[in-house]
């Protein structure tokens, strides 16, 4: 009688009936040639095997998580590829790939958040350079700028970028790089990249994009020119809101500009952990699906947003009222899931922040859950009143600005007339909308970034 347990599935066992070869040799089935193949398939496809050829030593389907620090080598000065997870590790030389490929580029280096991204980017620049930088950019960029102004002396000029002439009259000798935020976070104004590409080539300069907003999908900014591409993964490609993460990209054909960033990433130890790039990793694989979907509801949600009786503006890219609607559609691949809007009573702020259902007062966008945030003490907190002003958010100081003392800090209470960034969310498996009031006392503006949840209900304000 044959044993119950000769069992021909399982692996070990006398009776398994599979021939098995030597961990590393899978790619005589011809797996192998997949990463070759995938740069000619359309970005969908990409998001799901970008990173993810079968791994060769056992043919997971999902990339394996070195979940290591180091790596011991085979012999003196004989490793197997990897030495030390800082420097580099395998699963995140798969996000790397992906990332790099999805974006067209050269080659990608992934960091611990989108801010460490940012400083590897800032750190290409020699002693004594000046940055051009869009005037309304992410708090947390204008922070860093700040203090590599006051502590390395980079010089820091801030300014609207759609303005050609007050670009060509910022330059100076020094200038090395033009920082373009596009759309910008939170006004959602847009820069050209292809005509600042174009004017910073042409005296020596690197233009790097931070293309958060739009991600891969909706924007391509090597096409239109750019040397350098940072994202916060934290944001759209990770878009589950369990991690935060940066990377890096380097133009096509700038193979040596991508080493210097990785090389970058490893000298200043801003490298992302091995956990973190996995999830990523599986984040990317519904990237052009999410989007897709977080356009079509960020969309309705401007419309309805547009025509409500209580709004007095709303900023979205694929408004025909929006001012560069043109160039929105030239330069972009969508319009985004950000929108910003300002009511007509200032009065109104906190009372719509609290019958908003679906959305909880958090920073970020780009994930599933919709989201509400208040930038003057949240995501812009670290922007002085006056950078605030020249961006173009609000009117400061106000009579009317309330504090409170939480944690033995002080923190900006909002203020009927502050904005808020709002991410709105819905109860189905896939997220609808973020929402980002920006801040003005005058004039409350919002922000918002769409979920991608099938159905969308509009805000009720
Ligand atoms: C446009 C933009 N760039 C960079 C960052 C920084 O990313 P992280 O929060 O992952 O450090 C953010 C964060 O909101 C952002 O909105």
């Amino acid at each position: 009688m044959t044993s119950p347990f000769l069992d021909s599935n399982v692996p070990g066992n006398p009776a398994y009936h599979f021939e098995t070869v030597a961990p590393g040799t899978l790619s005589r089935v011809g797996w192998g040639e997949r990463p070759g193949l995938l740069g000619a398939t359309d970005l969908a496809t990409q998001c799901v095997h970008a990173g993810s050829q079968p791994d060769a030593a056992y043919g997971s389907v999902v990339a394996p998580l070195y979940q290591t620090s180091t790596f011991a080598f085979t012999d003196l000065g004989t490793n197997g590829g990897f030495d030390y997870t800082r420097s580099g590790n395998p699963t995140r030389a798969r996000l790397e790939e992906a990332i790099a490929l999805l974006e067209g580029g050269a080659g990608a280096t992934c960091t611990s958040t989108g801010m460490s991204a940012v400083l590897v980017a800032l750190n290409l620049l020699p002693q004594g350079s000046r940055v051009l930088s869009t005037v309304d950019c992410y708090g947390g960029t204008y922070r860093t700028l700040e203090h590599a102004r006051n502590t390395y002396g980079l010089q820091v000029d801030y300014l609207d970028l759609a303005d050609l002439d007050a670009l060509a009259k910022a330059w100076r000798e020094d200038t090395r790089m033009v920082w373009v935020e596009t759309p910008s976070n939170p006004l959602l104004r847009l820069t050209d990249i292809q005509a600042v590409a174009a004017f910073a080539h042409a005296r020596g300069a690197l233009v790097v994009v931070d293309n958060t907003f739009l991600s891969p999908i909706q924007q391509r900014p090597f096409e239109l020119g750019a040397d350098v591409v940072v994202h916060s993964t934290t944001k759209y490609l990770n878009g589950h809101s369990d991690v935060v993460g940066g990377a890096v990209v380097a133009a096509p054909g700038q193979d040596a500009l991508a080493q210097r960033l990785a090389a970058l990433n490893n000298l200043l130890g801003t490298s992302q952990a091995p956990h973190d790039t996995w999830l990523i990793l599986r984040g990317l694989k519904t990237l052009k699906l999410r989007m897709e979907a977080h356009e079509r509801n960020a969309q309705a949600v401007a419309e309805h947003l547009a025509q409500h009786p209580a709004v007095a503006k709303v900023n979205y890219p694929g408004l025909p009222s929006h001012p560069q609607h043109d160039l929105a559609r030239r330069q972009q691949k969508g319009f985004g899931a950000m929108i910003s809007f300002e009511l007509k009573n200032p009065a109104n702020v906190e009372t719509v922040l609290r019958r908003l259902r679906w959305f909880a007062l958090a920073e970020s966008l780009g994930g599933i859950e919709s989201l509400v945030a208040h930038p003057a003490s949240m995501t812009h907190a670290s922007m002085t009143p006056e950078a605030r002003q020249r961006a173009g958010h609000f009117r400061w100081p106000h009579p009317a600005l309330g504090w409170h003392r939480r944690a033995g800090r002080s923190h900006q209470r909002p203020q009927p007339g502050l904005g808020l960034i709002l991410h709105r969310s819905h109860p189905c498996p896939v997220p609808i909308a973020s929402i980002t009031p920006t801040n003005s006392l005058d004039k409350p503006q919002w922000c918002a970034s769409i979920a991608s949840c099938p159905r969308v209900v509009p805000p009720s304000i």
